[in-house]
């Protein structure tokens, strides 16, 4: 059986074998030093000339990069290392000599590296983000899990748009059009009627015509729902979960963290309570500060960006207009015109996590957003049963993995978040 690289602290001294790949090299002439990878971590092998047969010495000195190999020597603890240990290399194994790798350990563009993203994953950065996801998306699931919420699985392939038409993605469904989902929040609300508190997890899909840094074409996203939730205990729950996620990402990612040479007391903000600003708050403060904003326009990266850096931490902007807010969003009772909806912010510029409303529970109401909205009714009588039989308050919200993982990596785009990223110009690997 071979050892793992993360697990060599508990075989100091001893004999092991190792599996991985070869990830640099470099020789003295009479010593070769390899650093190997196996997925699990990083350990440098030390092969010393005057202690190895020449075959051996001189396979390892033919060996190139992302070579996979086979290593059997000693663990010793080495503290110059940045790993901590040392593999004394008695003998080694080729299981396959790589082709000449296209990715060195050089600067590449970022065309270049997305074109290889199959190999490109194999780089310490990007095993560090894909570790950091894992840990997030877990996290979510076990605060839910805790909560007594129910993993309810939403369809792909839908027959209407939740989250507005402009973004649909069409397919032929044996001579019905079909959308690939936009979101699971609809059938979310059918199961909270059944379970009470759920959540779906999945891709969904959004034909952004837009090239930005915080849009995918393909994202992955959490969508609680939760019935007899009203507005306020929605940012609650929200606030709640962001803060465990966080915290359990810098307990158990801190190598990976410093791997991407993320500043952590950045990320400590989450510790104190999320500040909170209305909609209108908002468009004084961008009007104050400059900004070509009116009431009723929806915000730019720009405008969120300044909101955020207004605060040191996440920020719920709380109850836009209801005209340009989804068809489902209840409006506030008190003044129609704005919604019980918030869309939290994350700080530092990494725009909105979390898009959450308290949903319609009338009828009637909701009969004349689907036609105002120029939806097809047929399409959602199903929808609309739910407010025929036993109609309660409830809420629920979706938060987008990529932007979450994007902003506790502290990296500039979304395209490394997600292991194979779709983007508008790009379908391929
Ligand atoms: O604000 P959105 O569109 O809300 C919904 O889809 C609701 N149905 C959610 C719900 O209440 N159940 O999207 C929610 C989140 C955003 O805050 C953002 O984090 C992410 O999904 N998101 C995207 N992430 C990457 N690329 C895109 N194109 C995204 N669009 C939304
Ligand atoms: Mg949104």
């Amino acid at each position: 059986m071979h050892t793992l690289i993360k697990d060599v602290s508990r075989h100091e001294g001893q004999v092991v074998t190792l599996k991985g790949w070869l990830y640099n090299q470099r020789s003295s002439g009479k010593i070769q030093f390899l650093i190997v990878r196996d997925g699990t971590g990083f350990i440098q092998g030390v092969l010393v000339k005057a202690e190895t047969d020449p075959e051996t010495f001189e396979l390892v000195s033919q060996l190139s990069q992302e070579s996979s190999i086979e290593v059997t020597g000693v663990i010793k603890p080495d503290e110059r290392s940045p790993w901590g240990y040392e593999l004394a290399i008695q003998s080694l194994k080729l299981i396959n000599q790589a082709q000449e790798y296209p990715i060195s350990l050089k600067e590449h563009g970022v065309d270049f590296l997305l074109d290889h993203r199959h190999l490109w994953m194999r780089t310490p950065r990007q095993m560090a983000i894909m570790r950091i996801r894992n840990t997030v998306i877990k996290a979510i699931r076990d605060w839910l899990d805790e909560k007594g919420f129910c993993l309810i699985d939403a369809p792909i392939l839908t027959p209407a748009a939740c989250e507005g038409t402009t973004t649909l993605f069409e397919t032929d469904y044996f001579g019905e059009k079909a959308y690939l989902s936009q979101s699971g929040q609809l059938y979310m609300e059918a199961a909270a009627m059944a379970l009470g508190r759920v959540y779906c997890f999945g891709p969904t899909f959004r034909a952004e015509k837009s090239k930005t840094r915080r849009h995918l074409i393909e994202f992955w996203m959490m969508e609680p729902e939760m019935a007899f939730v009203e507005f306020e205990e929605n940012l609650q729950i929200q606030e709640e979960m962001v803060r465990y996620v966080i915290s359990r990402t810098m307990e158990q990612n801190a190598r990976e963290l410093k791997t991407l040479e993320r500043d952590i007391s950045k990320l400590a903000c989450v510790l104190r309570p999320f500040a909170r600003m209305s909609y209108d708050d908002a468009i004084s403060f961008l009007q104050d500060k400059g900004h070509e904003i009116q009431w009723g326009e929806d915000f730019g990266s720009p405008d969120e960006t300044a909101l955020a850096s207004h605060h040191d931490g996440p920020v719920f902007i709380t109850r836009y207009p209801t005209a340009i807010k989804a068809f489902y969003m209840k409006p506030d009772p008190d003044r129609p015109e704005v919604v019980l909806a918030a869309d939290l912010l994350a700080p530092e510029g990494y725009g909105e996590i979390i898009g959450g409303s308290q949903r319609i529970d009338d009828l009637a109401l909701l009969e004349a957003r689907i036609r105002e909205h120029g939806l097809p009714e047929e399409a959602f009588r199903w929808y609309l049963d739910l407010r025929r039989y036993g109609s309660v308050p409830h809420s629920g919200f979706g938060i987008g993995i990529e932007r979450l993982v994007t902003w506790i990596c502290g990296i500039d785009h979304l395209r490394e978040a997600i292991p194979f990223p779709r983007l508008i110009n790009r379908l391929y690997p």
